[in-house]
């Protein structure tokens, strides 16, 4: 074909920005894939609303499921959230054998088995680079880079708007509220703030984080979680008088258990750190996040970890991969063989 057609799923904070950088960059793009691509459809719930950018009214349709469908459509762009529908627009594209590129880590942290099988079935290809630390390359390292060394720790901070709250804690004494208030308004946090504060969103990164480190299947329920609400001013006082400063940190290892049994703990947690520390430096709704590695030692990731644009910079990134790749009958790496290591319950790490 002479054309990559894609089909955009949503079109919010992140979707928005999509269409105004596949609009902007249009000619960079066509030269670097070889080919010009052409957004075909949007699905919205809405499609009178007002957008940010100058989109064609006639792309619009709430029927997601119809344009997923489409015979012309190669690439499905999804920006919605939330488990289903997503599910099954995702699965029904794999199965058809299209490319699929998803920022939805809530849905690959709960059942991403079901889309990487749907993959394998469809002989078709999936590309998530925006579900975790928003606009930081960290994905593809960990799964093309580090794939021949051995990762035994990922520690970070994933979660962008509980970080700009924090962070807004540490240095105004900002209440909890008014920071979570602007953080919506940034774009930073989920439909649902709970997934941001109670850390669920952070679990979620930290499942697909810990499966692509350590090659194995991780889900949301198998993280240990604590959300950031129990951190009141008096907390982040008494971390401040102690030269210290509280972060919500993502913490998973390998390694062998009691037994000696090679398994994998994945937690997510409040923590007081250092002032010293490179994570207590990481303000806003910068995301950080280390990587160890037995060959490679220690490995850090620093940027943006929220908002439309940068997110948008790796769903970018993923449309060119998977274009290039279709256009050259290239296959990307699949995660469909990936088994489960056992998980080790936390407090034996
Ligand atoms: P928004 O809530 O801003 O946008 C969601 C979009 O999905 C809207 O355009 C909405 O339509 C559309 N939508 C919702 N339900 C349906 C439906 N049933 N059928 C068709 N369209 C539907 O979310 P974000 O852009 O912030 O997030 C999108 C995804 O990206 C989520 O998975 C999120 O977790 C992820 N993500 C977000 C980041 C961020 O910083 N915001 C960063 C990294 C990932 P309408 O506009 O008409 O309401
Ligand atoms: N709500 C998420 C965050 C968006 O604040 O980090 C980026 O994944």
């Amino acid at each position: 074909s002479d054309k990559v057609r894609l089909a955009l799923l949503g079109c919010g904070t992140v979707g928005t920005e999509v269409v105004r950088l596949l609009h902007e960059q249009s000619a960079d793009l066509t030269a670097r894939i070889g080919a010009p691509l052409e957004l075909v459809g949007i699905a919205v719930r809405r499609p009178g609303r007002q957008r940010g950018s100058d989109i064609d009214p006639a792309l619009f349709t709430t029927d997601a499921l119809g344009l997923v469908k489409r015979d012309d459509v190669d690439v499905v762009i999804e920006v919605v959230g939330g488990i289903e529908p997503a599910r099954s627009w995702l699965t029904e594209a794999l199965r058809a054998g299209k490319s699929v590129v998803t920022a939805n880590k809530a849905l690959l942290a709960e059942d991403g088995a079901t889309l990487h099988d749907a993959a394998a079935e469809g002989g078709a290809d999936l590309y998530y680079e925006a579900a975790v630390a928003g606009a930081i390359p960290l994905l593809r390292p960990l799964r093309e880079s580090l794939h021949g060394d051995r990762v035994t720790r990922v520690t970070g901070i994933v979660n962008g708007t509980t970080n700009f709250i924090l962070s807004s804690m540490d240095a105004t004494g900002a209440g909890f509220g008014e920071a979570l208030d602007e953080a919506t308004e940034l774009g930073y946090a989920e439909a649902d703030p709970t997934a941001d504060v109670e850390g669920f969103d952070a679990a979620a990164k930290a499942a697909i984080l810990a499966s692509l480190a350590f090659h194995t299947r991780v889900t949301a329920a198998d993280v240990f979680r604590e959300g950031m609400t129990g951190v009141t001013a008096a907390d982040m006082a008494s971390a401040k008088e102690m030269g210290c400063t509280i972060k919500l940190l993502c913490i998973a290892q390998r390694g062998p258990d009691s037994a000696g049994t090679d398994s994998v703990s994945v937690r997510v947690h409040p923590a007081m750190i250092p002032r010293s520390h490179p994570l207590a430096g990481v303000g806003d709704a910068f995301n950080a996040v280390f990587v160890e590695a037995e060959a490679a030692g220690q490995l850090m990731f620093y940027g943006r970890g929220a908002g439309g644009t940068p997110t948008a910079s790796a769903v970018l990134g993923d449309i060119v991969a998977a274009a290039r790749n279709r256009l050259s009958g290239t296959r990307a790496p699949s995660e469909s063989s990936y088994a489960h290591l056992p998980i080790r319950p936390i407090g034996e790490s």
